[in-house]
């Protein structure tokens, strides 16, 4: 059959009104650069490039072998759900049922999950920001509307009370939480959590979404808190989510879960059963093995991370015109380039936004990093330091000169 023309589907309203990923379009860049034959270093992805742990690939071919390849429960395997229970018991002191926990393909997956199955037209979720690129495109996509409250350097940037209370109103649903924080690394404290529950204590409509995947990650001696855990009064309206991407550098196996009361995580079975159903069954298979599995590998890659980040930040630091914090947590660097903006490039091009500094790095010296303004909180970018030491050294090496090209 030919057509004489080319018809053009009418998008939803939904799909017209999200942006996509800005990581995701910054690595797509650098994959296309790098097949054009430049050399391009990519430190716009969050992965650890270090390789899944052996008894975890053995449990995942074991579970092949044993022909573990039907379709299992929406929910999870129940094994997999009672090992995600016995992890937050043992981490976290948190006490659930298996019905009280997700399953989904990746931590992402269970974000998205409980915004559509809670979120009717014109609800609010205040996001704190940086935050991580998919938190206000989920936001919308689920019919709500992104309340977007930016944190400064100065704070950490952390939400403060003050500005929780400012931010909710009749119509918000939830507080999305990310501690160790994607982009700027923030950690909150038991004491801060306690204050932000005081505020969320005035509002008992509001629930918090606590995304918990970076807690391995982290630096210093903080005990890890997490807000389920802080105030029990805020356990009953509080889904806590995690999973094995970060941790266990298993990004591509898809197994995320979340953990909450039975009638929110019953809804959220119901979304992901006219979705993606569930995760892969090997996955699931895996993340047993990594959930119930020794952690002694755990202190080699959060020195590595740690080495990375003193000397991307001390690289950074030494390039005038950027100024970076020292991250506690996650593997991300994430600086202050505002000095730069609206200098010229060796063009003459003037770099008015830190969009157009990124893009300058990417297309001058070919470093893939993401703008700040994706994570709603321009006049920064962020470099992932989930790569190799040479790759780092070389890509702080060629930053420095781009920056220093400027006009
Ligand atoms: C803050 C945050 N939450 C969730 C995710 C998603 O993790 P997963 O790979 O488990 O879907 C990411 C991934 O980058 C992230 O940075």
């Amino acid at each position: 059959m030919t057509f004489t023309t080319t018809p053009s589907i009418v998008l939803a309203q939904r799909v017209q009104s999200a942006r996509p990923s800005a990581t995701k379009e910054m690595t797509r860049l650098a994959n296309q650069m790098a097949r054009e034959g430049r050399s391009v270093i990519t430190l716009s992805q969050g992965e650890p490039d270090f390789p899944t742990p052996l008894h975890v690939r053995d449990a995942a071919k074991a579970a092949i072998d044993r022909n573990e390849s039907r379709y299992t429960d929406v929910a999870g395997t129940v094994a997999l759900r009672e090992a995600v229970v016995r992890k937050f018991e043992r981490d976290n002191g948190l006490s659930f049922e298996v019905d009280q926990i997700q399953v989904g393909c990746g931590a992402k997956q269970v974000l998205y999950n409980a915004l559509q199955a809670t979120l009717d037209p014109g609800d609010e979720v205040v996001i704190p920001t940086p935050a991580w690129v998919s938190y206000p495109e989920m936001v919308r996509l689920a019919g709500g509307e992104p309340v977007i409250v930016r944190c400064s350097a100065q704070s950490g940037f952390k939400l403060l009370p003050a500005q929780l209370e400012a931010a909710i109103t009749p119509r918000t649903k939830w507080l999305m939480l990310n501690s160790p924080s994607n982009p700027s690394g923030a950690v909150y404290s038991a004491e801060e959590l306690r204050a932000l529950a005081e505020v969320l204590d005035r509002h008992p409509h509001v629930w918090i979404m606590a995304d918990d995947i970076y807690e391995m990650i982290r630096y210093d001696a903080t005990p890890f808190a997490t807000p389920a855990a802080i105030s029990p009064q805020l356990a009953s309206r509080t889904l806590t989510i995690n999973g094995v991407s970060k941790a266990f550098a298993m990004t591509g196996w898809r197994v995320g879960f979340g953990a909450g009361p039975t009638a929110l995580i019953k809804a959220m079975n119901l979304i992901q059963s006219q979705s993606t159903s569930h995760t892969s069954s090997i996955s699931q298979a895996a993340a047993v093995a990594a959930l119930d599995g020794p952690m002694d590998f755990l202190p080699t890659f959060v020195q590595a991370f740690q080495r990375r980040r003193d000397a991307v930040v001390s690289a950074l630091n030494g390039v005038a015109g950027l100024r970076c914090d020292v991250p506690p947590g996650a593997f991300y660097a994430f600086p202050d380039c505002r000095e730069l903006l609206g200098r010229r490039d060796p063009q003459g091009k003037v770099l008015a936004t830190d969009a157009d500094l990124a893009q300058f790095i990417l297309r001058e010296v070919a470093v893939a990093v993401v703008p700040g303004s994706a994570f709603e909180l321009p006049g920064h970018f962020r470099v992932s330091y989930a790569a190799s030491d040479d790759q780092l050294n070389d890509a702080m090496t060629r930053i420095a000169s781009a920056c220093a090209s400027l006009r």
